[in-house]
């Protein structure tokens, strides 16, 4: 994730800004078994989530300390039973909020009650153009008409439409159908993220990366339709995100790492991203220390704070207040060694497994049946209902 203000990380943790973006990863649970996802491997096998008391007590503490921006994920989020309390107390708090939903579970009475509770943004997930593909990718027979469905009753309760579509090599060839489909729902925002390579995106990588051919095509795609709602006078967005694995320099991971974003796991772990939990490094809990500590004082969070921790090249390169030396969990991902420079970055001696990772995507042929579906097995395809 990077965002446009961009600012140099202190070396002393105390110099740093408090943490203005607070996501809450309210569980790990959810209907769908989507093969990207980037939640751990093992989220089966984390601790009980915390309480709706608990919660409480996590956005209280991060308004108190400067947090403004706030989204509820997962997992699923609305299978919390407490969401409405949740969403009313974070409103309470003067948080702007973000529901980010497969739409599975949602209903219009609920999404009246969110918007009754203070809710100020909702964001659906597709998986595809057509319900054969977006289930089967989803691992869910009645998803598509459900998220279409959900859709609209977003657009109804006076929110703006906005839709995720995760692409990768089995939806690329769809970018048209894509965003014809939202044009017809009347989206306001479409957000068409190439998939980022953590969690079980990582453990599938092979099968999912497209070839760099395809990955042009689809953006000349997005391109052209850009150009077409501009010329007929359609307010609609299209967001294309690119995938680091075609880039030569790294992200600015997070805008730094411990710099803007904090994420609270379901279980409570704290963490700079919504990766992190796959390093060896111990992160704190909230269950056991409170908010400003974390963000401050914790060993977790200033792990990669400011730049003496960077080795060479990072160290010595002047990009290295632009992008921090990349994203420490794809350095560990692919190199063994979260201190690495992120391998995106063409100085990096472990540049080679980028472009291994290219060259394989422009032979891959297998289909979705090689997945490893995210769900509690590890198992390959199938639907559960
Ligand atoms: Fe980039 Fe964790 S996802 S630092």
């Amino acid at each position: 994730m990077s965002c446009s203000h961009a600012h140099n990380q202190p070396n002393n943790p105390h110099d740093a800004g408090p943490p203005l973006w607070l996501l809450a990863e309210l569980t790990y649970r959810c209907p769908l078994q989507c093969p990207y996802c980037s939640n751990p491997l093992d989220f089966a096998q984390t601790e009980r989530e915390l309480t709706t008391e608990e919660w409480v007590s996590v956005l209280r503490q991060g308004r108190k300390m400067g947090a403004a921006q706030l989204g509820f994920s997962g997992g699923e989020p609305l299978v919390r039973q407490d969401l409405v309390e949740l969403i009313a107390e974070a409103r309470n708090l003067g948080y702007y909020t973000n529901l980010i939903t497969s739409g599975l579970g949602l209903t219009e009475a609920k999404v009246d009650a969110f918007a009754e509770a203070g809710l100020d943004h909702i964001q659906v997930s597709f998986q595809a153009s057509d319900p054969e593909l977006n289930n089967a990718v989803a691992g869910s027979r009645k998803a598509f008409d459900q998220k279409l469905a959900m859709a609209r009753a977003v657009k109804e309760a006076g929110y703006p439409m906005v839709l995720n579509f995760v692409i990768h090599r089995h939806n690329i060839h769809q970018m048209n159908d894509i965003m014809s489909l939202c044009e017809r729902l009347g989206a306001d925002y479409v957000e068409l993220a190439t998939c980022q390579y953590y969690g079980w995106a990582f453990e599938n990588r092979e099968g999912l990366m497209p070839s760099k051919a395809r990955l042009v095509q689809a953006e000349l795609e997005v391109n052209q339709y850009r150009q077409r709602l501009q010329e007929s006078g359609s307010a609609m967005k299209l967001i294309f995100v690119t995938p680091d694995y075609y880039e030569e320099r790294p992200k600015a991971c997070m805008n730094g790492w411990g710099n803007l974003f904090l994420t609270v796991a379901p279980d409570g772990t704290a963490l700079p991203c919504h990766s992190a939990r796959l390093l060896p490094i111990d992160f704190p809990n909230v269950r056991d220390m409170d908010l400003q500590g974390i963000w401050y004082d914790s060993p977790g969070f200033n792990h990669y704070r400011g730049d003496s921790w960077m080795p060479e090249p990072c160290r010595s390169c002047d990009e290295k207040e632009k992008d921090f030396g990349g994203c420490r969990c794809q350095a560990y991902l692919l190199t063994g060694n979260a201190d690495n420079a992120d391998p995106v970055c063409n100085k990096s001696s472990y540049h080679d497994r980028i472009l291994a990772a290219r060259k394989a995507a422009d032979h891959a042929t297998a289909g979705l049946t090689g997945l490893v579906y995210r769900n509690a097995d590890n198992s390959r395809l199938f639907f559960r209902g």
